[in-house]
């Protein structure tokens, strides 16, 4: 192609380039954070917005917030030289994303309608692809919306599924744009992706949280764990390109993975027997009960001037134990009362298991509840002592090993 002196726009080439498609849906503002993001991220966002969406939201916000400018329809045929924003933004792009994406451009995409800049640039571009719907329920439910999504989806586009609440139609139901942090997970897996390491396409089945066991209607017995390092250690092994599915006793987060939310211990043991029967590998950081009610009490316990009361404890399965199959590579945790990675060790040994990763609950201002925690990764190959750090810098250090795990077995 030939290269012409007075090329109007686009930022200089580069491996980080993230295209983002904007189209008009009243989600648009919620772009604007995302191309924000992206830029914090060290990406170099190349907005191109269609002519609704340049009705919600001018290109000049997108240019602010991006540091370069924006391509529209307009820009096309503006351009001269003998070069073709379609094709050089296509050139351009290491990611593409579509956000948001209304049900026409959903429809478009699927059925290769290229009638404006942006269709014609997801047309002339190889490269990963992901697409954020936002819509009203009732136009995401419809058949033609769900089955262009599928046949998207089955061409290898990234469809991060529209969440359930108030639409801004003032309408309850299924059709929110995942959150701006939601994306960028996806946009920094599909650079990572692109990577390919050994993570990449096996399916990673992460425990969080602490369970809750019941008591009666209204009480449980539960744990202050928070869910944070499981957490991370699923999106962690989802930038590896992993398939992950998280099960969660925490309040379940969005993410761009498969979510389970569950109670109790006995709840977690079914989903995590069920995922793990496809699964590679096992990562199991909830904080479980090791006792639960021998029976759950029907309404209420009522005081009744009662001086005490006594519950029945009967130990709960082992679900660490239980999932043992050749296999499937499998991460216990061992929180201690202090210093004691002998019985980490001893842990390690007892359980089978490949990856034992040991912290102590005493140590201050990490563990359990706090963003931050310190470990000890105890391995077949030898052991890796973490200092205090965050739990997302932990869930590296973790996914490390079971990559070298993965390799070495
Ligand atoms: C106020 C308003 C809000 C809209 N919100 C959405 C939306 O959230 N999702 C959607 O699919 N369409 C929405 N539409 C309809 C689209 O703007 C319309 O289908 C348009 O043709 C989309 O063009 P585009 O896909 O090229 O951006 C809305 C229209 C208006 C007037």
């Amino acid at each position: 192609m030939p290269v012409a002196q007075d090329r109007p726009v686009a930022p200089p080439a580069g491996a980080r380039t993230v295209l983002v498609g904007v189209t008009g849906g009243i989600a648009v503002y919620k772009a604007v954070e995302l191309v924000r993001s992206l830029v914090k991220e060290g990406f170099q966002p190349l907005v191109i917005e269609t002519e609704a969406a340049r009705r919600f939201v001018m290109p000049l916000t997108f240019a602010a917030v991006s540091q370069a400018p924006v391509l529209d329809d307009e820009t096309t045929w503006q351009s001269s030289g003998g070069w073709f924003q379609h094709i050089e933004a296509a050139r351009r792009a290491a990611v593409m994303v579509v956000a948001p994406a209304t049900a026409n451009t959903i429809a478009k995409l699927a059925h290769g309608i290229a009638d404006n800049l942006l269709t014609a640039t997801y047309l002339a571009y190889r490269g990963p692809v992901i697409v954020a719907p936002s819509m009203n329920w009732a136009m995401y439910e419809h058949p033609a919306t769900t089955e262009n999504l599928r046949v998207l989806a089955e061409r290898g586009v990234t469809i991060l599924a529209a969440t359930s609440g108030e639409l801004a139609c003032g309408e309850e139901g299924q059709g929110r744009m995942v959150s701006p942090q939601t994306i960028l997970l996806a946009v920094r897996r599909a650079f990572a992706a692109q990577a390919s390491g050994p993570l990449a396409g096996r399916r990673v089945v992460v425990t969080a949280g602490g369970t809750r066991e019941s008591v009666d209607a209204v009480r449980f017995l539960g744990n202050r764990s928070s869910g944070k390092m499981g957490r991370a250690v699923a999106d962690e092994a989802y930038l590896h390109g992993a398939d992950v599915v998280l099960v969660t006793a925490a309040p379940a987060e969005e993410s761009p993975y498969a979510t389970h939310a569950v109670e109790s211990t006995a709840e977690m043991a079914a989903v995590v027997a069920r995922e793990c029967a496809a699964a590679d590998v096992l990562v199991m950081a909830a904080a479980v009960a090791d006792f639960t009610p021998a029976a759950t009490v029907d309404g209420k316990i009522e005081r009744n001037n009662k001086p005490s009361l006594s519950i029945e404890l009967v130990a709960t399965s082992d679900i660490l134990a239980a999932s043992a199959r050749p296999g499937l590579l499998r991460v216990g945790f061992a929180a201690e009362a202090g210093p004691r990675v002998d019985r980490a060790r001893a842990k390690r040994k007892a359980k089978g298991v490949e990856i034992l990763v040991f912290n102590d609950i005493l140590a201050e201002g990490v563990g359990i509840g706090s963003d931050e925690n310190e470990i000890t990764i105890i391995t077949g190959r030898g052991e890796t002592h973490v200092p205090r750090t965050s739990k997302t810098r932990c869930a590296a250090a973790i996914v490390t090993e079971i990559e070298a795990t993965l390799v070495g077995a």
